[in-house]
């Protein structure tokens, strides 16, 4: 295994200064940041408590808290593997083995999703589910299970164009969105797992053609570009979640700046890291980012005096967790900038502003986070990933 492949599994399994006016933030990265996150953990894994009691069926998976009702999916939608990924990672703060228990129940309900065929989001499924339970137990029957996910994921993905495509409904040619970039790391892990390098290639040409085709000058990636299958170009390029297809959507913005990191986690190609930093230079230094450092669900909304100023804690822990890896791979200075960053949003989520009273918010833990604007979906919600990205960066900032 070459050195990086392994250095690749290590931070996986843990884990440009600009002209513009930044937000002055506040919080250092030091060993009390790593206790607050800790604390934090604690607090989650009291909240999780509750979760788990009062909702028992694992193919039936709380995905949303909205309006004073839980929203529930089943195994085959995007959100289905965040819930076992919360509980591993409260396995993994508290080493406690009835987390361990219930980690692996919710996970086994989504054994047979490792067929998927309906969704570029396998990747999502079985990462935060399986991924976690091989990386945290090392039972070996569930990479063999992960390596079946990686090649149904391979079956959209279409050479002459070079990326794989996002939805299976819908009347685009050939739709891929940005948060694809997420479900990369499946097919990362598998080729490692297996040895076999057309996983490897065809991330790598995924997120290539993604960075050319997705990306504005500024950094800023649009939401979904339409390909065409014989020239392998875009058709167009459109929003689906954010005010307007030249706008920002905030949470298709940090699957960027997480899926770049991850990249280069894996291939350790520069252009991957310079491109990661690019996209998080440009978030931190945006005019309409909040001082708390957690955005409108959409980073033009603000200036739109036709649109509600929703913010998107998820996209805000998303940024925080990507933040903190991309941190291990910079520079002092640069790693200083990105652990403040990353710590002032994680001590804003967790805050009451953002973060539920023990009890409340249907136990999720994250307030404020926006699921689907334009289709009026999930707006100052509780969202199952929110959670999960902000477990992660907790879980990060504590081992960092
Ligand atoms: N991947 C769907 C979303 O971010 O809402």
């Amino acid at each position: 295994m070459k050195r990086y492949n392994a250095i690749a599994l290590i931070l996986g399994a843990t884990f440009a200064f600009s002209a513009c006016a930044e937000n002055t933030h506040q919080d250092t990265f030091n060993t009390q940041s790593a206790e607050f996150c800790s604390v934090n953990l604690d607090k989650a894994a009291g909240q999780l408590d509750d979760f788990r009691q009062a909702y028992t069926n694992p193919k039936n998976i709380p995905t949303a808290f909205t309006d004073g009702k839980t929203k529930f999916t089943k195994p085959m939608g995007w959100t289905s593997g965040f819930v076992a990924g919360n509980f591993w990672y409260i396995y993994e703060h508290t080493q406690d083995k009835s987390w361990l228990n219930t980690a692996n129940q919710w996970t086994h309900a989504l054994e047979d999703m490792r067929f998927n065929r309906k969704t570029h989001d396998i990747g999502f499924i079985m990462s935060s589910s399986y991924g976690h339970g091989l990386r945290l137990t090392k039972e070996q029957s569930y990479g063999p299970l992960l390596d079946d996910a990686a090649k149904t994921l391979m079956e959209r993905y279409n050479p002459n164009i070079g990326v794989t495509f996002s939805w299976s409904w819908g009347t685009w040619e050939f739709p891929v969105i940005i948060d694809n970039m997420m479900n990369l790391e499946l097919l990362f892990n598998a080729s490692l797992r297996t040895g076999d390098k057309t996983f490897h290639d065809a991330a790598v040409s995924h997120a290539t053609v993604t960075m050319k085709h997705h990306y504005r000058p500024d950094h800023s990636s649009y939401h979904l570009v339409n390909y065409d299958r014989d020239t392998g170009l875009p058709n167009n390029k459109q929003t689906f979640q954010g005010i307007a297809d030249d706008s920002s959507w905030a949470r298709g913005q940090s699957w960027g700046a997480y899926g770049y990191t991850m990249v280069y986690r894996f291939t350790q190609d520069k252009k991957f890291l310079q491109h990661a930093k690019n996209i998080v230079n440009y978030l931190l230094t945006h005019k309409n980012m909040p001082e708390d450092l957690v955005p409108y669900f959409d980073y033009d909304a603000p200036d739109d005096p036709e649109v509600t100023n929703y913010r998107d804690s998820s996209a805000a822990s998303l940024l925080a967790s990507a933040l903190l890896e991309l941190a291990t791979y910079v520079d002092q200075t640069e790693a200083d900038r990105y652990k403040k960053a990353a710590m002032k949003i994680i001590r804003s989520l967790s805050s009451p502003e953002y973060l539920a009273a023990k009890g409340q918010n249907g136990h999720f833990l994250l307030k404020q986070a926006t699921g689907h604007y334009p289709a009026n979906l999930d707006l100052n919600s509780a969202l199952n990933y929110g959670d999960y990205y902000y477990l992660e960066a907790l879980t990060r900032c504590k081992s960092l």
